[in-house]
């Protein structure tokens, strides 16, 4: 690489980002939950991969109750991953190594363990009680009408000074109050001492939520049922807004630092609510997740639609990021239909990932197609599941140990793990698809490798060439003068596709096709769940 094309690297938008979900990546002590000193272990895997940064899901001290998502001290490590100078340990590693690592930061809530919220519940004098959201209730029935995202009201009774605190998710997560600006300026103290530490940014945790309607109006329901809530005053306020721009001139006054929007809309697919974060790209959070390609169905056409629907809602300066799979989802090896080729399926989807326009996240053990696993009832750890069993039986089954090897525990610990591996392991692992010349891993590492290498993939204006209509997604990514097209097949049958006029394609890498096979061609017919990126010159 020149040393121009060096400078304009910006790690964050032309990088790949792994998500790690910590309790599941490498056990390093023997106590069957992953920790850091795990991932200290795994950096030359991570490195090999060829990624840019780690997402890491978070490490902060926490009952654990959401399993770290209810934050007691957000300066601290829950020792069941480590201390501080293991993080201090990864970091100086990482960076080494030129991995970048982003943490979670929670800012919609605590957990009912921290400091804050035992202090904030002390008395209605206290000097925390507004960093909370307390209310009176009405004649014995909560505050109003609003919902808690895992089921039942949003607010709990506080025996002690009568009065309900307001909880989006479990009653031992009570939401923090982004209308205090004590409490902002305390929270945000905190976010600096990890970024005076050198992190590299924040994944921000249902950032959309956090702040509520003053009035505390009573959200509308449909036809009557109090479940069919919209959430029209608990989501998506002004001042969500207002707190990111916030975040953002924090970062900004650090180097090269990342915000990351974690934007669930309802309907899935309204990017326009998730764009109006990225605000010009200059003032809003640098990213915020699309997750419309996790919720489309495996169609050409319905990935076209979404993807184009959400560059269009960009704002001016605004970046895209794309994701598959998360620790709140199914894998999405498994949402691919039928249950056939899902192999072939997976490449096409990580070859889609890789070349699109954006930033691309890939959660842990999707690079060698890790599937959903079956908890049973009694193995069931996430809170979620517990309350919903059998009708939902949680988010568990795709945060299973990561598959290393054929080896007892698939290599991920040499105690009893957390959740049960997937029964696949001893043949579905990464260190039998490392030697498997055309496996999905050595796939992922092609594309990010080359995605690195030619500039139109990892910064290129994007062209559709198709519209995905007839089982084909077709598009160029271009800077300048280099072109690269990109056509994947959807369908499990040969299709031919066209271009517009002749043009020179040089196979690059390709799932049927041999990397250097040159072409000139208009039509071409193109195999079963085939994916190809070719060099093009006209
Ligand atoms: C986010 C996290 C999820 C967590 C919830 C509450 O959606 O991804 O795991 O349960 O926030 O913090």
């Amino acid at each position: 690489m020149s040393s121009q094309k060096k400078e304009s690297w910006i790690w964050w938008k032309h990088g790949v980002i792994y998500h790690i979900y910590p309790r599941s990546f490498q056990d390093a002590d023997g106590d069957g939950i992953g920790d850091i000193r795990g991932i200290i272990r795994r950096l030359g895997y991570l490195k090999e991969l060829g990624i840019d940064g780690i997402w890491i899901s978070p490490m902060y001290k926490s009952p654990m109750v959401d399993f770290g998502y209810d934050v007691s001290s957000y300066r601290e490590i829950d020792p069941v991953f480590g201390t501080m100078d293991d993080f201090m340990e990864l970091l100086g590693k990482a960076h080494d190594a030129g991995i970048r690592i982003i943490l979670d930061m929670i800012l919609n809530h605590t957990s009912n363990q921290h400091p804050w919220f035992i202090e904030s519940s002390e008395s209605l004098a206290s000097p925390k009680r507004n960093w909370y959201i307390w209310k009176e209730g009405t004649m014995g029935t909560p505050p109003n009408n609003w919902k808690s995202a895992v089921g039942g009201s949003a607010w709990n009774l506080d025996e002690q000074t009568g009065q309900y605190y307001l909880h989006s998710f479990f009653k031992e997560q009570p939401d923090l109050n982004w209308r205090d600006p004590e409490l902002h300026g305390v929270f945000f103290d905190e976010m600096k001492f990890w970024l005076d530490l050198g992190v590299d940014g924040f994944r921000l945790d249902v950032i959309n939520l956090i702040a509520k309607d003053k009035k505390f109006r009573n959200n509308p329901v449909l036809l009557g049922i109090p479940a069919l809530q919209q959430h029209v005053y608990t989501r998506n306020r002004k001042r969500s807004v207002t707190v990111v721009t916030k975040i953002r001139e924090l970062l900004n006054s650090y180097e090269n630092r990342v915000s990351i929007g974690e934007i669930y809309t309802h309907p899935p697919g309204d990017v326009k609510t998730a764009a109006r974060y990225l605000a010009g790209g200059e003032n809003g959070i640098h990213l915020a997740f699309d997750f419309s390609l996790i919720f489309s169905t495996w169609n050409a056409h319905a990935y076209y639609k979404s993807i184009t629907a959400w560059y269009a809602s960009l704002p001016e300066g605004g970046w895209p990021c794309n994701v598959l799979s998360n620790h709140d989802l199914l894998r999405s090896i498994d949402r691919f239909p039928w249950r056939t080729n899902r192999e072939e399926k997976a490449k096409v989807a990580a070859t889609l990932l890789l070349t699109m326009m954006g930033t691309p996240f890939i959660y842990y053990g999707e690079e060698i197609g890790m599937h959903n696993t079956h908890v049973s009832k009694k193995q069931i750890r996430d809170p979620l599941g517990k309350r919903y069993w059998p009708l939902f039986t949680g988010r568990d089954k795709a945060r299973t140990p990561m598959q290393w090897n054929p080896e007892p525990n698939g290599g991920f610990t040499t105690g009893k793990p957390w959740l049960p591996l997937n029964r696949d392991f001893s043949s579905r692992n990464v260190k039998q698809q490392e030697g498997e010349p055309y496996s999905l891993l050595n796939h992922y590492r092609n594309l990010i490798k080359l995605r690195r290498s030619h500039e139109p993939l990892h910064r290129g204006s994007w062209l559709p060439v198709t519209n995905g209509q007839r089982g084909i997604l077709a598009y160029f990514r271009k800077t300048g003068e280099e072109r690269m097209l990109v056509i994947l097949n959807f369908t499990g049958r040969q299709k031919t596709f066209s271009l517009p006029e002749h043009s020179y394609g040089k196979v690059v890498l390709s799932t049927h096709r041999s990397p250097g096979e040159f072409n000139y061609f208009q039509h071409m017919q193109i195999g079963a769940f085939e994916a190809t990126i070719c060099l093009v010159s006209e």
